[in-house]
Order: structure tokens, then sequence, then C-alpha cells
């Protein structure tokens, strides 16, 4: 097989805000793509950057004291930290505020403009008069037009779905400064991408981008594509745009163009070529991976922008969906909006690795952390299975045959269909059905452990410590772990690095499958992977929740406009009357062994029609806020037909009310008296 040149990217997360387990699981996707094309033998370069322009990050640089050159280098340094933490192998990781990405966003922005894809024309936009700059929509607040709710940001209400112009809000402030703002007139800058609907339909339909996201595009380029808005007026953390002082490129014109500056700078480091992978007949390839929500910016956008500055087009664009965490949108106050270093302080970066690649696919679904299945298939797959098969040979063969492997294998058959996989393997995280990939993997090793079980190498062991049909048997257990651990390494780099170490063997290549362990010393077995603890997902929880908290009390600084968690799917009014909340008062209130979250509480609801007296038993998450003595006696509103559950402490019989961010700050409602248990809420 020959070697392919490839340049692989993720996209650039912003310079103002901490790497993210969304963040984190693009790059994870994208990694195991890259390790697996080096793996077997190609030339792969993989390159990212921070992207530091826009209004916003200045406005927090503004707000730290500092110049927006120093924040944007201090989070650089932390992004870098963070996705080096997760064992993200860039061979480059630069900044969009960087010589080479001026250059390039100087020449391409001249090449559209030389070609006549650049129009000039005037647009009144709301304008701070205070803070001296033009408003985007977000940085706009007043109330809904439609509906009349207050604080309504931007162009569309989160009350009543209404979509209007901001300028149509109610009273609108600008919410930097709180000052009326005003209409104003400025130039503004066109690239005229319709220009180029003809190539980007063929782009699209040639196989650039998933099924899915082809279909929608098609939709777009059928509606007719927009004059796309380029230029921001100074004040503006960006780039001047060439011959026009006070006119600044917007952020997302030259983000992009951050992917070609951080290859141009890794190039001129290692004295690569760069026009040769940039060219459009050469035979590099080039492919993004990005998430659902910048798909417009990456195929219709760029690819135009390419093409007329006379550069070679991605040959595709990979989209993912969004990370989830326990089935909804990660949510601060739930705990559940987990950063990098967050995640990192408490957990090894491989259980995350390995369980986000056995739920990925090609396609664009959002993908779920369930913390529960989280910490089951990890503990089951990685320890139970993978690893088990290692620990249960490797002794053996330390003790009893001084690490010497034998010469033959006592099970070639299993070998040989362990190898006989690896091109499917191989094609499969290619494909980047990498959940496939696993299953095909676990398969084979649910095999190795079944023969174990069969040959059972420790009764064997009872009887003769040295025989040879013992460390034959070891040697195919060990020989398994070996190709199976190789076929994880993209995925388990850290970990399968240590394997090599334990099997005394050089870095496994793909090519490398062909060949068998045999007749050869190992070192002794450390262990590979320990349990994840669901403790330590618990804390991980909590110190995102804290931190959060923390955020709120004022401690930290952080922008104002914290958007409210997702609000649920509508239901209608019936069914929200089968819910049946009662008041309730706390009969007894205790601690739970085990749980130091959980009070358990047993609740007076009255009595029913025959005098006889309704309870139920609840365990609420409440004990950070309460001490059990102080809730006696109080009265409380409970959900009081939910469907018991069985939990592990015990059954819970319902589910009572409280509000508040967590912590010590959750109130249960107790209403004034005039009410009494039982009594229903309508
Ligand atoms: N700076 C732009 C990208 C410029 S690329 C030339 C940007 N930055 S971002 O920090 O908001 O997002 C970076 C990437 O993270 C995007 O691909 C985005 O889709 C992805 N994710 C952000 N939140 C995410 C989840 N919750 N889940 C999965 N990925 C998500 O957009
Ligand atoms: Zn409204």
């Amino acid at each position: 097989m020959s070697q392919r040149k490839i340049l692989v990217t993720n996209a650039l997360p912003y310079a103002n805000g901490d790497i993210h387990l969304g963040h984190v699981m693009e790059a994870i996707q994208t990694d195991i793509w890259v390790r697996l094309q080096k793996m077997r033998g190609h030339q792969c370069i993989y390159v990212c950057a921070d992207d530091a322009h826009g209004t916003a990050i200045m406005l927090s640089a503004e707000s730290l004291g500092i110049t927006p050159e120093e924040h944007i280098n201090q989070v650089k340094r932390e992004h870098e930290r963070d996705y080096d933490g997760f064992l993200i192998g860039f061979d480059n990781f630069h900044t969009t505020h960087s010589d080479e990405n001026r250059e390039l966003s100087e020449s391409i922005y001249l090449a559209l403009e030389r070609n006549g894809h650049i129009a000039r024309r005037n647009i009144r936009q709301l304008f701070d008069p205070e803070k001296n700059l033009f408003l985007a929509d977000r940085y706009i607040t007043g109330a809904c037009p439609r509906c009349k709710a207050e604080g309504q940001y931007g162009d569309n209400c989160e009350i009543c779905g209404s979509t209007h112009s901001p300028a149509e809000l109610i009273d609108p402030k600008s919410a930097l400064s709180g000052a009326t703002p005003v209409e104003k007139e400025s130039e503004h800058f066109f690239f005229t991408v319709s220009a180029f609907t003809e190539m980007l339909r063929e782009w699209i339909h040639g196989g650039a981008v998933h099924d899915a996201v082809a279909n929608k595009l098609g939709e777009w380029l059928k509606e007719g594509l927009q004059d796309w808005d380029i230029s921001r007026d100074g004040p503006y953390f960006g780039f001047e745009i060439p011959g026009h002082p006070g006119k600044y490129f917007y952020v997302w014109l030259d983000a992009p163009i951050g992917y070609m500056a951080s290859f141009l700078n890794y190039c001129k480091r290692e004295r690569l070529d760069f026009d040769a992978w940039w060219r459009p007949e050469g035979d590099c390839e080039l492919y993004h991976f990005i998430g659902k929500d910048i798909v417009n910016f990456h195929t219709i956008f760029w690819p135009a922008m390419l093409e007329s500055a006379g550069y070679r087009k991605p040959d595709s664009v990979f989209v993912h969906g969004f990370v989830t965490v326990d089935g909804t949108k990660m949510s601060k106050s739930r705990g559940t909006f987990i950063n990098a270093s967050t995640y990192l302080n408490h957990l090894n970066p491989e259980y995350l690795r390995y369980y986000l690649a056995a739920k990925l696919g090609p396609g664009v679904e959002d993908l779920d952390l369930n913390l529960d299945d989280f910490v089951q298939r990890v503990n089951s797959d990685l320890v139970g299975k993978l690893v088990n098969i290692a620990s249960r040979c490797a002794g053996f063969i330390g003790k009893n045959f001084d690490g010497m492997l034998a010469a033959e294998v006592d099970n070639p058959a299993l070998i040989k269909e362990i190898q006989q996989a690896s091109s499917e393997v191989a094609a499969l995280f290619e494909a980047r059905e990498y959940g496939k990939a696993l299953r095909q993997i676990m398969a084979l090793a649910d095999k190795a452990n079944q023969y174990l079980n069969e040959r059972k190498p420790w009764e064997i062991a009872k009887s003769d410590r040295q025989s040879p049909e013992l460390q034959q048997i070891c040697t195919t257990g060990i020989n398994a772990f070996r190709l199976l651990a190789g076929y994880l390494k993209p995925v388990l780099p850290a970990m399968v690095a240590n394997a090599e170490e334990f099997l005394a063997i050089e870095p496994l290549r793909w090519r490398d499958f062909d060949s068998l362990l045999l007749d050869h010393r190992i070192n002794r077995f450390q262990p590979l992977m320990t349990r994840v603890e669901p403790a330590a997902v618990q804390a991980m929880v909590e110190e995102s929740r804290e931190s959060w908290n923390r955020r709120q009390d004022g401690v930290e600084t952080e922008p104002k406009m914290e958007a409210i968690e997702e609000i649920a799917e509508e239901i209608d009014i019936s069914a929200f009357a089968k819910v049946d909340l009662r008041v309730a008062r706390v009969a007894e209130a205790g601690l739970v062994e085990g749980a130091d979250k959980l009070l358990r509480l047993r609740l007076d609801l009255g009595v029913d029609d025959e005098g006889n007296p309704v309870e139920r038993t609840v365990f609420a998450g409440i004990r950070s806020a309460y001490k059990p003595e102080e809730l006696k006696d109080k009265l409380l509103v409970v959900v009081a037909n939910l469907k018991p559950r069985k939990m592990k402490f015990g059954v819970s019989e319902g589910m009572i009310l409280a509000a508040g961010p967590g912590g010590s700050d959750i109130w249960v409602l107790h209403p004034d008296t005039g009410a009494r248990p039982g009594m229903r809420i309508s």
C-alpha cells in the first residue's frame, strides 16, 4: 500500500472559554483517526489552534483588566494542557492571532477582491454610544415585542419563540453598558458566495459530507445563498482589512484560514512544502472534523473561499453531533457541564476515550455520556475483558518460565482469527465506525477469555508448574492480548504504551499484527488499568457544580449571559394534571448510611377515607442543605403518585419539590399555616 499524505484538523476552540467535554469528544474522535493513520504507516499531520479573535474575547480581556494578547496567551496554555491531558497528539497547536494567519488571511482576501467576489455596501446596525461599538444581536436586551417578556436577548424570545430584529425589542438596552443603542450606518464588506453555487453543489454531492449533511446543504443551496458579511468595524480584536483602516476581518473569515496557518507554522519548523499540500491538483488529502453547529462555515463559505483563492478544497468535512450527559444538554447547575480539567482531576483520560469511541459512529447524532453506563462499560470491557487476558497469563509466564514465551501457541485457530480481523478493524476505524470496531475487538476478547476459562491454566499450574502446555496456553493468551491491545492503540495510546513495555516490544504498527510474539522474554506484569470508581465520577460532578456555584457567587467573574438550561419537551395540561402534588409533613428525617447526599424522609400525607395513615418514604438529595433535625415537622410539597423506584438504599415512593442551585442552597417549599398534610396543590 502506498503512503498517503493526510492533513487533519479539528475545529479551533474559542480562546475565551475552557475546554469542555464537547471539545474533548471532537478531539478524541479526530485523534483516534489520526493515530490509526500513523500506525498504518501514512504521513498524517494533525494541526489545531486557538480561535483567538472577536468581540467576545476583546470584552473578556477588558473585564479581566488585561490585554487581549495576554488573555489569549494564557488561555492557549490552558487549552494545550487540557488537550494534552486527554492524550490528543497534535503535531502543531497554533493560534489564529499569528503572523502566518495574518499573511494568509490578507492574501486570500486580496484574491477574493481581485476575483470580483467582494461587494461593499452600507448597513444599519444598533450601536452602543457609550462603548462606541456596534452591537451583535446577543449584546442587545429588551422586552419581547410580542409577549412582552423582559430580559430577552437579540432576535428571538425564549418565552414565546417570537423572532424579530433586535431593534424591535421594547426599550432595547446594550447588555454591555446599559445604554440605549442607536441605529448607525456603516460600510460592510461581503463575500458573494452565490457565485460558487454550482461548484458547491458538485462538491457536496461528490462525497465530501455525510448524506444527512448533504441533504440539508442541498436545501440551503436551493433556497439561494446570501452574500456573507465578512467585515466588522473597530474596535475589534482581529486583523485589519488591507487598505481599509478601521475595518476588520470578521472572526469567521480568518478562523478556518487558521487551519492553514497552523500548518504553515508546522511546515516552517519541519521544512515541509506547504504549497504541495494545498495545491488543487496535489495528491494530498485534507479532512476537517467539526460539530454540527458550524457546518455552514465549513461546507459553504470555506470551500468557496479556497476555490476563489486557488487552493484545494477539503476531501471531506466530518460532522459530529453534540455530547449530552445523562440524556440532557450539559448543565452547569446539575454539574454535568464538565470541563476537561475537572474531569482530569478525578478520572483517567483513557476511560473517556474508550467510552466515547464505543459510542461514536460516522453520523451527526448526539452522543450521550451516561455516567452509570460509563462506569459499567469501562470496567467490564477494559478491566474485565481486555486487561484480564493479560493478567491471567502473565504471572505464570513470569514466575514459572522466567518471563519466556513458548515457541508455539496452543490455539493457533484462535490467534489466526484475531489476526484476520486486523484489516476489518482498520477499515472500521477509517470509516469512523469506532463503535463497531470496538464491538468487534471485544467479541474477540470474549473468545480469548472463554478459551482461558476452558483451558484453565491455573489448574494445570497446580499439578505441573512448568508444563509446556501451560507455557503454550499462556503464550496464546499473551498473543491474543498483544493483538487486541494493538487494535485499541489508537483509542488507548498510554495504556498500550505500558503494555508494550510489559511485552518488551517496539511500539506497535499495524503491519506488526501479521507476526506473533514467540520465544521472547516479557517483563513483569504491572496492572495496566484500574477500575473506574463511581465515587470519582460523583466527585467530578460535585466539583463541576461547585465551580459553577462559586462563579454565581461572584468569586470568579463570568459573562452574565449564562443561558438557562434548556426547557424540557412540552407537555399538555392533561399530562401535568396527572402529577398529584400534595402537601406533606416530615414525620421523620434521617441520614442514609453510605450515601452522603441523601436524606431518608418519612412523609405524612394525612389519612385516607378509612382513616388509615397515608405515608411515603422518599430519598431526597438534599443533605447538603438540611440537617435531618431541621426538617422534622416541616411542610413540603411531594409528588405523591410517582411510581416507587428501587434505589440502592431502599424504595423511594415519591419525590419532593425543591429549588436552588445546589450545595447549601436548596430550598424545599413549605407552605404557610393553613396547609395541612394531604392537601392537593392545584
Ligand atoms: N471557534 C469556532 C470554530 C472555528 S473552526 C475554524 C467554534 N469554537 S467552539 O469552541 O465553540 O467549538 C469548537 C468545536 O467544539 C466545534 O466543532 C463545536 O461543534 C464543538 N462543540 C462545542 N460544544 C459541543 C458539545 N457539547 N458537543 C460536541 N461538540 C461541541 O465553534
Ligand atoms: Zn416573547
